[in-house]
């Protein structure tokens, strides 16, 4: 495709988003991106969340994070360019360590992953033996190499099931947790974590869910009074949110999804409006690919980590070789082992 028919492609989708002129601008960038990308053998992988231009102009592959990892896992190709967060690219490189794993912006980090270290997860591990712990993919990687077995917001409940043990620690986010042990029936508790465990732990898990205190500094922000409003303007309305947020929004929710559930979501069904309780750049997305919907465009939260992937930074990442995702050997062979067992439940 020209730098014309990029821009023209856009012009189509995304005139509500950009000035004409910023359109002009973008559809050069994504031009000369497409030329390196043939040139490097690369392949970039974009998370919903990517900014519209971007989403549309130069991703091989766009989606949720479980189908990012699996795409990942497949690739023939050099050079993975991940439009995403960190947490993102370094389970492409986990899965693919003999390729080079770059990502656009440095410090494009996650709440989530942040909350949560090797050493909690070591200590929880000394306070309850012998529990499996389940790591929410939004972590980083020696996080998941102390951990069993990877999820994501699209596999979790399935990911619980999966095993056979009554108990299980769930890291590290408190609503997707919340909202998985009522999916699964299971009693949540949030133990305090003990530097020294003597003896049998204070809690006898069972038919529990072990959780952890992090929050996605994005999806805590909506609450049910968002619902409420929007109900009472657009009682037609229907309301999608994805599971990091409040198991009281969630459950006022019409549907609670993952970013790429959400989407099969609006593409499957009539409703007369749609309002996404998500990161807004997605709705921008969902907005441009379906312009016979109406996508209400309330939107105040963006997640200020990726938004700092953009065309200039994807362009820079493969002009410059930048950044180079690295992860210890000792570390990477663990974590893939819980990321490769998510896999294979699907
Ligand atoms: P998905 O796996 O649903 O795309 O979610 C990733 C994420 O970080 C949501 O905030
Ligand atoms: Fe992390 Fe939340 Fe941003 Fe997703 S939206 S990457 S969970 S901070």
């Amino acid at each position: 495709m020209t730098s014309e028919e990029i821009y023209r492609k856009m012009k189509a989708r995304l005139a509500a988003f950009y000035s004409d002129e910023e359109l002009r601008q973008k559809a050069e960038i994504a031009d000369e991106i497409n030329q390196l990308k043939q040139e490097k053998n690369a392949v970039i992988l974009g998370h919903n969340y990517m900014e519209p231009a971007l989403f549309l102009s130069v991703c091989d592959y766009t989606g949720d994070s479980l189908e990012l990892s699996r795409k990942a896992a497949k690739t023939d190709k050099d050079i993975i360019v991940f439009c995403g967060v960190e947490f993102m690219a370094e389970t492409a490189k986990i899965l693919n360590p003999e390729k080079t794993v770059l990502i656009p912006a440095q410090k494009a980090g996650c709440s989530l992953a942040e909350s949560v270290t090797a050493e909690d997860v070591r200590l929880l591990k000394k306070q309850f033996p012998g529990v499996p712990v389940i790591t929410y993919v939004n972590t980083y990687a020696d996080v998941k190499a102390e951990c069993d077995l990877c999820c994501t917001s699209g596999n979790a409940a399935k990911v619980v099931s999966s095993l056979k043990d009554r108990a299980v620690i769930f890291l590290p986010d408190e609503y997707l947790a919340r909202n998985v042990a009522r999916q699964t029936g299971k009693q949540i508790i949030f133990p305090k974590l003990r530097a020294e465990t003597k003896g049998k732990s204070e809690h006898e898990p069972d038919d529990q869910m072990i959780g952890w205190q992090g929050r996605c500094e994005v999806h805590e922000k909506f609450g049910t009074q968002d619902i409420a409003d929007i109900r009472k303007q657009f009682p037609a309305a229907a309301i999608l949110a994805h599971p990091e947020c409040s198991p009281d929004v969630t459950a006022a929710a019409d549907f609670a999804g993952s970013t790429s559930a959400m989407i099969k979501y609006v593409e499957e069904t009539e409703a007369s409006q749609y309002l996404l309780l998500t990161e807004c750049a997605m709705g921008d997305n969902i907005a441009a690919a379906y312009p016979k919907k109406e996508i209400l465009r309330m939107c105040r939260q963006r997640c200020p980590h990726m938004e700092k992937i953009t065309l200039e930074t994807t362009l820079n990442a493969l002009k410059y070789r930048q950044y180079v995702i690295e992860v210890p050997e000792d570390i990477r062979v663990r974590a893939a082992h819980s990321v490769e067992r998510m896999l294979a439940i699907g």
